[in-house]
């Protein structure tokens, strides 16, 4: 748990460069561009979140600009996160893109997508990116405690955050150690484990004696873990549902039963197998 990090409620955390990101996001990753994905962020907007996560290779930044612009708020109250698709060369050109299809200045938060072709090559890109104001933090994502290590050894700016796929049944404490150790955030994606750990026993048991939803028990799991966390809905009343976590609370028990759902025997890893 890094709760000295966590600030505003316990709603936000603070990044080892400063600055502050809120724990829960919206994440788009398989949600079409166009009407859905516009729908989906602008319903997380109405339900309070100020934390959108999308990529180059989700292929709908337009559409999240779009929402953004519409809802009205100020860029300044929503953070926003795109990840460098790695089978480009140029972090710097392509978060330039990123920009225009966003329509925004900068984005709070980019990232290396998976550290396809080694986990170092990008970085100087990435932290040029940073300089050039195009990033105000740069971070990777499906990067293992092996290949965190790999960019510390290589960085001037080091990242903040990876973002990996993470749940009670993806309980990587190695990563989570190795994240901890350098002081950087785990992202957690996938975190109901696209949908599958939803019907789980357990977490039906702790959801229905604590009156909410495994959705919520899922999510309230990270947040207890000091974790930022990115459920993805394409639907309005489960978006606004998996926002209603910061109201209740899970016991340590209930935590530990959680904890040990875990199926990847606490791995270093970042994910099981690479798809790259
Ligand atoms: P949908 O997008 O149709 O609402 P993850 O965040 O682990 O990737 O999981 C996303 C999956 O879980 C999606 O299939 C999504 O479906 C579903 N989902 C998200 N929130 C809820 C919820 N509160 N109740 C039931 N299913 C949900």
């Amino acid at each position: 748990m890094t709760a000295e990090n966590v600030t505003d409620s316990g709603r936000q955390r603070t990044l080892a460069d400063g600055n502050q990101i809120p724990l829960l996001g919206l994440g788009v990753w398989q949600v079409s561009d166009g009407r859905a994905c516009e729908d989906a962020v602008r319903w997380a907007l109405e339900s309070g979140y100020r934390h959108i996560d999308t990529a180059q290779a989700y292929g709908n930044e337009a559409s999240v600009g779009r929402a953004l612009r519409d809802s009205g708020l100020p860029r300044e109250d929503v953070f926003v996160t795109t990840k460098f698709y790695p089978g480009h060369r140029d972090p710097v050109a392509e978060v330039q893109r990123s920009l225009e299809r966003l329509g925004l200045d900068f984005v709070d938060l980019y990232i290396i997508h998976w550290p396809q072709g080694g986990p170092t090559w990008a970085w100087e890109g990435m932290q040029r990116a940073r300089q050039l104001g195009h990033a105000r933090s740069i971070g990777v994502s499906n990067f293992g405690a092996a290949e965190i290590e790999a960019v510390f050894e290589v960085a001037d700016v080091p990242p903040v955050v990876d973002q990996v796929q993470f749940s009670p049944f993806e309980h990587r404490r190695g990563v989570q150690e190795a994240c901890e150790r350098r002081g950087v955030a785990l992202e957690a994606y996938s975190p109901l484990g696209t949908g599958r750990h939803l019907g789980d026993r357990e977490v039906g048991r702790i959801a229905e004696r604590l009156g909410r939803t495994p959705a919520q028990v899922l999510i309230r799991w990270s947040i207890q873990h000091g974790l930022v966390v990115l459920p993805k809905s394409t639907h309005r009343e489960r978006i606004a549902q998996n926002a209603q976590v910061f109201d209740f609370e899970l016991s340590d028990d209930e935590m530990t039963a959680l904890d040990a759902l875990d199926r990847t025997g606490g791995t270093a890893r970042a994910l099981e197998r690479p798809w790259w």
